[in-house]
Formats: structure tokens, C-alpha cells, sequence
């Protein structure tokens, strides 16, 4: 029976119980009885539903990278599960990005190309179908962006209120825009995301709305599709590495108990490393870390990728789990490197927000200070869509950015034919 269990202190509660935290404040993990679902789990079963996906009707079910996993994600009837649907995710392999990252060969699973554009569609699948099956008046969660765009948009399909937490001014135009579009009740919040984290549980816990934040372990079900998805689209050969940006500390949580699992059931013979990169701005896992992890860290958080502004990561202890699980490591980097590391994956076509950057940034990284090796196989999640943050963008390009090594700034051009003619030639 799939249960609820306490990362810290095992107590168990049941499944179709709200609750976030255990009594003794630890986190909880969704459990699944693995040795019973064993038999019934292969890759030959995942293969075939992948292949077997109908067209041009699919149902959620049958169409959603997620619910494909669904024994490993949370057994609901079908007919209660909120799809858009999600995942089925591209994993990208560029020549030009690899070498630049200093690797023979390099994946990157762009997650940005979700149906609101990030990661967190694979989580909110998940939860707002418990939110349904719980009947919850109303769904809630804090945001550096993401994940409120998601949660609205999923809210909106399952015709449940949405209210959404944000630090006011923080977060970045697209997804603002996302949150308000989608019809969330809208709140900027006076303070950083680690303030609108503390209020939005005060708020849940006295109002009986259901919190979808990452620490709401149905979420981490859903994410943990991006490993499932990423380790079958490579015909379930591990790679040696997996790297992530980290912020609230959510994927890296997912992503560990994923690996486990797999490495479980025997679906993958060796377990990959993770890797979760920081912005040293907002770095408070990567000081934790470097400290062997004896006690979780704090710090006002400051950065340009918005989405991992993140100071006191809620998903601490599970993600250290994770870490020590994969045999992992964390890492940091400076804002110019995810910003030219965003330059380099937008000039090769793909595209992404500046947080997912950081995972390139951070391969390249670990590459030059030999953690990586340079014949090794990398899978780099990007998280987000391009087109999330375009001010960053648009700022990286037109000068406002100082130290930008791949800006291509726009020209300005008379219109006159043969001064356009001139000046093309010059750009060619
Ligand atoms: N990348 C992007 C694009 C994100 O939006 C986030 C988190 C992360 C990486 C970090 O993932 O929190 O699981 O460690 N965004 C959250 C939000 C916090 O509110 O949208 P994490």
C-alpha cells in the first residue's frame, strides 16, 4: 500500500491525509511497496506505452510523460488525474554546446518545453490531482515564478481557486504574466521568497487550503518522471552524471528518490551521480555542503536567475539524501557564467530562463576543475523556457549586462534601402 512515511523518524501516516510535515517536523516521502509492484514493472512496459501513446485522441493517462510512470507516481483512477498533458520532454545532444562545456557528449533534457514551460508542470500534474482527490477548497503555494504559473494553470483545469505568493517585484514578466492570465488570486508579497515560503504554510495550516509547494511530497512524485523520462529516453543506460540547478531543493529531492527506486526494481544497473548547482548568490546548499553537510544553511539570497533566489530551502534534508545517495556533488556559480552559459544555449536554438543555465554553467564547471571527465556522459536539465525572463535576455544583449561575452545587440537602421544593404553586409 503507497503510504506517506517520515524522512526522518519512519512514522507513517496515510495517503489521503493532509499533512506536509510529520509531527516531529521531519518531511515526508510518498512510499510505494516496490517489492510488490516488481513484477509488474519493466522497461519492456514502460517501452510499449511510450510507443503504444494513441493519436490524435490521447487520454491523459496514455499521452502524459508522467502518468506513464504512474505505479512509481501515486496509483489514482484515471478518470481523476489532471493532465494537460505534460512531459514527453526532448533530450537535445549539440555539438557545439558539449564542446563548449568541455564534454565528448552532453544531453540536455529541456523541461522548459512543458505546457506552461518549466519542470513544474510534472509536479503540479501530480498534486492537483491529489488536491482533487483530497476535495480541497482552494490550492496555494509561494513562488519565485514557476511554480505559481503551473499551479494556476492546473488549478484552472480542475476548476479549483488558485492563490499564488510571490516576492512583488521578483519575479520575472513571463511568469508573472502566467500567474494573472491563468486567473490565480494574485498576491505580492513584501519580502523575498523565503518570506512568502514562511506565510503561505501559516496561511494554508489556518484556512485548510492545500499547500503545493515542494514540500508537498505528492509534487516530488511527479518530478521524479524527469530522471524516469531522461534514463528511458537513453534506452535506460545510466549516465554517469546528472546535473540540475537547485533552489528550493525539490528536484534534487525527486530526483535521488527516483534514482533509488529504479536502481530498486533493477530498471537501471548503475546509479548516476547528481550534481546540483547553486548560484553563489544564493547558495546556501553549496555552503552546507562544504561543511559535510552537518547542519542546513541560511542566506539572503541574491541573483539573476530569479528562479533559484531561494535563501532557506524547504526540501533541505531530503535533498541531502539525495546527494548522499548518488554519491553526489553541489557546486556554484556566478551570475556572468550563467548568463553566458544561457547565451550559448539560446544561440544554439534550444533556449532557456537564466536558472536552468546554471546547469550548464555548472557542468562546465566541474569539467575544468576535473570532477567530470571530459569522456563522460552528462545529462544537464534545463528548467525553463527561454521566453519566461525576457528582460534578462534583452538586458544580457543590449549592453545592460557589462560583462556579456556573446551579447548580439540589435542595430538601429534607417529605413533606406541601401544603408539596410550596407549593413547587412557588414554583419555578415
Ligand atoms: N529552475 C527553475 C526554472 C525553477 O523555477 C526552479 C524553482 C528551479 C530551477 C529550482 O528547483 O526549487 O526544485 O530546487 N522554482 C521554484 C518556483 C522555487 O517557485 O517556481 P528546486
Amino acid at each position: 500500500m503507497t503510504r506517506l512515511e517520515c524522512a526522518r523518524c519512519a512514522r507513517v501516516y496515510p495517503v489521503d491525509q493532509v499533512r506536509y510535515v510529520c509531527e516531529c517536523g521531519g518531511a515526508l516521502d510518498v512510499i510505494h511497496d516496490l517489492e510488490s509492484l516488481r513484477p509488474a514493472l519493466s522497461r519492456a512496459l514502460f517501452d510499449q506505452r511510450l510507443r503504444g501513446a494513441p493519436c490524435p485522441h490521447p487520454t491523459p493517462v496514455s499521452a502524459s510523460g508522467v502518468w506513464r510512470y504512474r505505479e512509481l507516481v501515486l496509483p489514482v483512477r484515471p478518470e481523476q488525474i489532471v493532465s494537460r498533458p505534460e512531459g514527453n520532454t526532448p533530450l537535445y545532444h549539440h555539438a557545439r554546446l558539449s564542446s563548449w562545456a568541455g564534454l565528448d557528449k552532453l544531453y540536455l533534457k529541456h523541461e522548459g518545453e512543458n505546457p506552461t514551460g518549466s519542470f513544474k508542470d510534472r509536479g503540479m500534474t501530480v498534486g492537483v490531482t491529489q488536491a482533487r482527490c483530497l476535495g480541497a477548497r482552494a490550492v496555494a503555494c509561494a513562488s519565485t515564478g514557476n511554480t505559481s504559473a503551473s499551479l494556476a494553470a492546473y488549478a484552472a483545469l480542475a476548476g479549483i481557486p488558485a492563490v499564488v505568493f510571490i516576492p512583488a517585484g521578483k519575479i520575472a514578466a513571463g511568469k508573472l504574466a502566467q500567474a494573472l492570465a491563468y486567473g490565480a488570486r494574485t498576491l505580492q508579497v513584501d519580502g523575498d521568497f523565503d518570506v512568502a515560503m514562511r506565510l503561505v504554510r501559516q496561511t494554508c495550516d489556518a484556512l485548510g487550503v492545500y499547500l503545493l509547494n515542494s514540500l508537498n511530497p505528492f509534487r516530488l512524485e511527479g518530478q521524479k518522471s524527469i530522471v524516469f523520462e531522461l534514463l528511458q529516453g537513453l534506452s535506460w543506460q545510466s549516465p554517469d552524471w546528472i546535473v540540475l540547478p537547485a533552489g528550493n531543493l525539490g528536484n534534487t529531492s525527486a530526483f535521488g528518490k527516483a534514482l533509488v527506486e529504479l536502481s530498486q526494481l533493477g530498471l537501471i544497473e548503475r546509479v548516476p551521480r547528481l550534481a546540483a548547482v547553486q548560484a553563489s548568490g544564493a547558495n546556501p546548499f553549496y555552503q552546507s555542503y562544504l561543511g559535510g553537510f552537518q547542519r542546513p544553511v541560511t542566506v539572503a539570497a541574491e541573483t539573476v536567475a530569479t528562479a533559484i533566489r531561494i535563501g532557506a530551502p524547504v526540501s533541505y534534508e531530503r535533498a541531502v539524501r539525495s546527494l548522499r545517495s548518488t554519491n553526489g556533488v553541489v557546486t556554484q556559480v556566478t551570475d556572468d557564467e550563467i548568463m553566458d552559459a544561457k547565451a550559448m544555449v539560446d544561440s544554439a536554438g534550444i533556449g532557456c530562463e537564466p536558472a536552468s543555465a546554471a546547469a550548464l554553467a555548472g557542468v562546465r564547471r566541474l569539467v575544468a576543475e576535473d570532477v567530470i571527465r571530459a569522456d563522460q556522459q552528462v545529462v544537464a536539465v534545463l528548467t525553463g523556457h527561454l521566453l519566461k525572463d525576457p528582460a534578462a535576455t534583452v538586458a544580457y544583449h543590449t549592453g545592460e549586462w557589462p560583462r556579456a561575452r556573446y551579447a548580439n545587440p540589435p542595430r538601429s537602421v534607417p529605413a533606406e534601402v541601401n544603408a539596410v544593404r550596407r549593413l547587412i553586409e557588414d554583419l555578415l
